[in-house]
């Protein structure tokens, strides 16, 4: 089981690592320090054996959580460690009044599809042409507050 926790600084380095190798147009080292330095967003990092493994970031603005980045080391993959990650980010954002979640998925990414879809998210719309590497479209997906669901 990997240990859950909030992400530091010295952490980016493998975060980065992480980042540069599961992702076509990865965010830039100051991305992640931008939002680190953010109150408004949740950081966290998954550490299996003292290593850095995984990562979520999201933000939250007017009342919803933005899901902005989450990505496992390539080496441990379908071990449920994004599945703890997202557990934990549910946990930890649910403690504060919000509407709901949201996030951007390339199409074709349907292991993440299917994984958000186990959480609860559905498919809302399509941005055409988002990515700009490709010209891929991305499926906007949306779960509601715990709250929403009393
Ligand atoms: C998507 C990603 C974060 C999943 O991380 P992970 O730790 O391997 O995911 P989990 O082990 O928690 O998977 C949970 C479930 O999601 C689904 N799933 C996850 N990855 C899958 C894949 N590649 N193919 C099919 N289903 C997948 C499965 O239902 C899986 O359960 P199962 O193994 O019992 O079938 C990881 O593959 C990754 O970093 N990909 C590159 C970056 C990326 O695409 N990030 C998401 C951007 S929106």
């Amino acid at each position: 089981m990997a240990i859950i926790r909030p992400m530091r600084l010295s952490d980016l380095k493998a975060v980065v690592e992480i980042e540069e190798s599961s992702f076509p147009r990865p965010w830039s080292l100051n991305a992640f320090i931008t939002q680190l330095a953010k109150d408004t967003s949740l950081c966290l990092v998954a550490e299996v054996d003292e290593r850095v493994v995984g990562y979520t970031i999201a933000t939250q603005y007017v009342e919803v959580w933005h899901l902005l980045d989450l990505a496992v080391h390539e080496d441990c993959r379908r071990r449920y460690i994004a599945t703890e990650l997202l557990e934990q980010l549910f946990e930890r954002c649910g403690r504060e009044k919000h509407r709901g979640y949201t996030l951007e998925v390339r199409k074709s990414n349907r292991g993440a599809i299917k994984m958000y879809e186990s959480f609860g998210f559905i498919c809302t719309g399509l941005r055409k042409g988002y990515y700009s590497d490709n010209g891929e479209d991305a499926l906007i997906m949306w779960k509601d507050s715990e709250d929403m669901l009393a």
